[in-house]
């Protein structure tokens, strides 16, 4: 039974009513492999942990009813999640992807896959016509992301939905940045959603895993079908820890996205800050389109430092309170450099035309109070001024 209310009460519900057995009021971390059956073939809908697992189950309904779709599925990583989508797809087939976009999918995509026989043609998905395009008589997916990673850039997912259902493909969004929180693209017509849960869902930097929901019963029953004969499952532990952070997602959401609003404020004052790309600043270029499908702009801001990569560089050794990290959305705020970091995948060339250079700095703004984080980076932009 989908469990009702608005998003704060499914986080904390959806999916983890208390233990049929012991009444235990929060899901128990069900750590067994295999289920003991009453006799062959009788059991309580749970055979063996690769196939299912009540902790995972909990973690799946939940991140499903946060997306506004009927199944869920819960990975080993954000990458299986990826990698689990595209299995829907066979020898042959052609895939549409925005150009802007993680650089670890870039690399799944463009080194791995292709050996399978799937075609990638990348396009700059801001302009939807230019992924209309793109599609061939083989294409069976459209893949985007926004806010894209790490310009921020919008993506207008009805727009590329709409593309989809045109021409009969499969539409899949990495909400990773955004949230189910802030956006839910299946509301808006796209066919399969993506998370790293490693990131917001998670929450605190400690657990790496991905999640595919959709709302569709064929799709799903295919994502099951393939996870369970490829094995990109989490253990129960990981599952638990994610469901852990979801239940507080929006709360920590809104505290992100209050400091990085302020954060991105203070920054476009500085004068060695030539750029500052935050979809909450009304002179971003996505600003009106993160209006209407967003319902909140995040916890991301990137910047762009005068002085090129010694600035940045400076600047990324001189955070003390952001730390100098992989990654992004945990309560604690990190500072990337994405020319190295993030997006080592992308040669430079293809950096330098996305608008990615070796002065354009990440940030991901934590949840820590923004006084102290606006004090670090005032210390930071001192040094990369040195530099
Ligand atoms: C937008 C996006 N999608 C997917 C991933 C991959 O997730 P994971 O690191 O959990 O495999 C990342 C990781 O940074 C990401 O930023």
């Amino acid at each position: 039974m989908a469990t009702r209310g608005r998003f704060e009460t499914r986080a904390i519900h959806a999916g983890q009513q208390p233990d049929a057995t012991t009444g235990a009021t929060i899901v128990p971390v069900y750590q067994t492999v295999t289920f003991t059956q009453d006799e062959v073939g009788r059991h309580h809908g749970f055979e063996y942990s690769r196939t299912a697992n009540p902790t995972r189950a909990a973690l799946e309904t939940c991140l499903a009813s946060l997306e506004g779709g009927r199944f869920g599925f819960a990975y080993g990583s954000g990458m299986a999640a990826i990698h689990g989508v595209l299995q829907l797809l066979s020898a042959g087939d052609h895939v549409v992807v925005a150009d802007d976009l993680y650089g670890g999918s870039f690399r799944l995509f463009s080194n791995v896959l292709p050996r399978f026989g799937v075609r990638f043609s990348y396009v700059d998905a801001t302009r939807p016509e230019e992924v209309a395009k793109a599609v061939e008589p083989a294409t069976r997916m459209l893949w985007i992301e926004t806010p894209t990673n790490p310009l921020l850039r919008l993506v207008d997912v009805a727009a590329c939905a709409e593309i989809a259902r045109r021409y009969g493909v499969r539409l899949a969004v990495d909400n990773t940045f955004a949230t189910p929180y802030l956006q839910n693209p299946l509301a808006l017509g796209a066919h399969v959603v993506v998370h790293s849960t490693t990131k917001y869902i998670g929450g605190h930097s400690d657990v790496i895993g991905g999640a595919v929901v959709v709302d569709d019963e064929e799709t799903a029953q295919t994502l099951q079908f393939t996870r369970n004969a490829t094995g990109g499952i989490p253990g129960p532990w990981d599952a638990w820890l994610t469901l852990r952070g979801a239940r507080t997602l929006a709360l920590r959401m809104r505290q992100h996205e209050a400091n990085a609003a302020r954060i991105a404020a203070f920054l476009a004052e500085r004068p060695s800050v030539t750029a500052v790309y935050y979809p909450g600043r009304p002179d971003h270029p996505g600003h009106q389109l993160a209006k209407k499908q967003m319902r909140g702009f995040g916890g991301m801001v990137t910047i762009e430092l005068e002085g090129g990569a010694a600035a940045a560089r400076a600047f990324c050794a001189a955070t003390r309170v952001f730390s100098l990290a992989e990654s992004l959305g945990g309560v604690e705020s990190l500072v990337g450099y994405p020319w190295t970091m993030s997006h080592a995948a992308f040669p430079p060339d293809e950096k330098r035309r996305k608008g990615i250079t070796e002065g354009t700095v990440r940030l991901s703004v934590g949840i820590e109070h923004v006084d102290d984080l606006c004090a670090d980076l005032e210390d930071a932009l001192a040094a990369a001024r040195a530099a």
